[in-house]
């Protein structure tokens, strides 16, 4: 299949919403990052977005609405709290898991009676559902288990052959994607993956919070994971990563004895002054990391980089996605100095 790499024009967004219509895939920009859309009632296009990617038929995929009072065409019962949330995160890099009706065949939510609703902000992913008339599922539209696409280049490289068009939207905003919760009462939410919706955002509008086990902590055998995804290995380049905690100092003596030449780093901007190895920044806060990593964890996989010491960032606020995104892409190796 030739892949074919559309733009923002009114005419090239017409064409990929007829291809969705048709069942086809199309990889789609996102405010958080890129997404293969497919519509999400359509049995066979989603068995092809599973193939396209790789992904274990047990991994649900998130529902893109064109807006959140939509809800009720994909859902058995929808919370009060829901509601709530909506009017402040909707649309925006929030995926509420809402118990699911007939609407969303099983495939799409990995055979859970429950589907991730989700109505991103993005112009053209935005434009796209409107046109199509389809709720769209959509999951990160990287292979299964690489980073995210953050740009319309990562991923042509790696679904050229195996979708029907691309959108180019530019560089993904936010760069690390949504944040997902169940709600558990009217008063309280789970956190099952972290993303720019924080905890501290959440928190103005319900009593509790809870960050799920799963999101800091490698699961147990046995363990039932709140978030299917939770459950793979995610977000590895090829390269080994090592996330190394503490300051720059001790970082970098870390690193002279662990065979210099032979790695690379990832720092903060701001550290480069004094790091006299091999390096690549990732950003001086939270945002701009959130922002760079997966472009430029698939970087370093082009520059060859074998080994890989990465600062561990901040957990605070947004730096929770981006410390939940790096400690899976370490297989939970976190060096603490
Ligand atoms: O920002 C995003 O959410 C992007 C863009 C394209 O919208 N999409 C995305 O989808 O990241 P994906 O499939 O790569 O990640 C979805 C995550 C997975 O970890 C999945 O297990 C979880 O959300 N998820 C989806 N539906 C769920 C459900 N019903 N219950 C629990 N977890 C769910
Ligand atoms: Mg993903």
């Amino acid at each position: 299949m030739e892949t074919v790499l559309l733009s923002d024009s009114e005419a090239d967004l017409i064409k990929a919403a007829e291809l969705i219509k048709n069942g086809e895939i199309v990889g789609i920009p996102t405010e958080t990052v890129y997404g293969l859309g497919a519509d999400a009632s359509n049995e066979n296009a989603v068995r092809n977005i599973f193939a396209a990617k790789g992904r274990p038929a047990d991994n649900p995929l998130i529902v893109h609405l064109a807006d959140f009072s939509d809800v009720v065409n994909y859902t058995r019962s929808v919370p009060e709290l829901a509601y709530k949330l909506a009017e402040h995160f909707c649309p925006g890099p929030l995926t509420m898991v809402l118990p699911k009706n007939d609407s969303i065949p099983m495939v799409t939510s990995g055979g859970l009676e429950t589907v991730g609703i989700r109505v991103p902000s993005h112009p053209i992913m935005h434009r796209i559902i409107q046109l199509s008339g389809r709720p769209i599922a959509a999951p990160s539209a990287n292979t299964s288990g690489y980073p995210s696409p953050t740009s319309a280049n990562h991923v042509m490289r790696d679904m050229n052959g195996k979708v029907a068009a691309v959108v180019d939207g530019g560089e993904s905003e936010f760069g690390v994607e949504s944040t997902v919760i169940a709600i558990e009462s009217e008063s309280r939410v789970r956190i099952l993956r972290p993303g720019c919706v924080t905890r501290e955002m959440l928190l103005e509008y319900c009593d509790e919070v809870i960050i799920d086990h799963a999101i800091l902590n490698e699961l147990e055998a046995g363990e039932t994971a709140a978030s299917p995804g939770m459950k793979y290995k995610h977000y590895s380049p090829k390269a080994d990563i090592i996330m190394v905690e503490g300051e720059l100092e001790a970082f970098t003596e870390y690193v002279s004895k662990h065979e210099p030449d032979k790695s690379f780093s990832l720092i903060f901007d701001g550290d480069e002054g004094s790091f006299p190895y091999r390096y690549m920044t990732y950003g001086g806060n939270s945002l701009q990391q959130a922002h760079q990593l997966f472009a430029k964890l698939r970087e370093l996989d082009d520059i060859g980089a074998e080994k890989v010491y990465v600062r561990a960032p901040s957990k605070e606020g947004v730096g929770l996605a981006v410390y939940n995104r790096l400690i899976r892409a370490a297989g939970f190796e976190v060096i603490r100095i």
